[in-house]
């Protein structure tokens, strides 16, 4: 997969960021590495994390694009690999906030697509998409966002990502979790043909859901977009060719 694009698809600058070096060339000028001073009220791991944020080409690249998140990038990269986005396409995406992929979509899929997004964080509204703020896993959402849909979806994305414990295992379990609720939501709403993205985590899909996705799917892969730090358990299951509703 390639480094960061343009909205319209072509490539941004002159080189592409090959990982989490700071000091990477990107958009054709060399980045100087930004040192952050520990202040008095600041721990040294959020001092790192400042560091880390202030030097990532992807955010430095992500604030110049407009981009409400690095995350932005992960579905550029993944889009660009798997053709998910299609002009005119259909599009939920789930855990959409601040809005990135949500921003990614909309300009993919064109005036004549739709994009609905929820998340239970607030938001500010991205232009030509419809967000709610709700908690996925209220009983009401499901209908909600099927009504905001009116129609068939081409193509269901969940970054959904509870706050991290620090707990792995809890972690993984919480990320699966929404990955299963997530597709019990697809499976609703996808057309024939239709597409699933959910991040899941390292080690791959939970049995049970990989075994339901490939029955349901005519392919089912995982990915690591480059955006996606290398520090991160974080991978992406794609499942293409939705069979249709049983
Ligand atoms: C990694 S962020 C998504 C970033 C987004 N893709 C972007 O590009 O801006 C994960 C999001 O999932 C949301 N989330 C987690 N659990 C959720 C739930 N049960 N219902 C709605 N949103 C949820 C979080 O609030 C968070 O905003």
């Amino acid at each position: 997969m390639a480094g960061p694009r343009g909205s319209s698809g072509k490539r941004a600058g002159a080189s592409a960021p090959t990982g989490s070096d700071p000091s990477e060339v990107m958009g054709g000028g060399r980045l100087m590495t930004v040192r952050v001073k520990t202040a008095k009220k600041r721990t040294v791991s959020s001092t790192l994390w400042l560091q880390r944020q202030l030097n990532d080409p992807y955010v430095i690249e992500a604030k110049r694009r407009g981009y409400r998140s690095r995350a932005a990038f992960k579905l550029e990269q993944l889009d660009d690999k798997f053709h998910l986005l299609a002009k005119g396409g259909r599009i939920v995406d789930l855990g959409c906030a601040p809005g990135g992929w949500c921003q990614i979509a909309v300009d993919r899929v064109g005036p004549k697509g739709k994009v609905v997004g929820i998340d239970y964080l607030e938001m500010e509204p991205v232009e030509g998409a419809q967000t709610i703020q709700l908690d996925f896993l209220d009983p009401t959402a499901p209908d909600i966002l099927k009504q905001m849909l009116s129609g068939l979806a081409d193509v269901v994305l969940s970054d959904m990502a509870a706050p991290t414990t620090g707990h792995t295992q809890t972690d993984h379990l919480r990320v699966m979790g929404l990955a299963e609720v997530a597709y019990e939501f697809a499976a609703e709403v996808l057309a024939p043909g239709g597409a699933f993205v959910a991040k899941v985590f390292q080690g791959g899909t939970e049995r049970s859901l990989l075994d339901r996705l490939k029955k349901d799917f005519a392919l089912v892969r995982h990915a690591k977009p480059p955006a996606s730090r290398t520090d991160s358990a974080e991978v992406y299951v794609v499942a293409t060719g939705f069979r249709g509703r049983k």
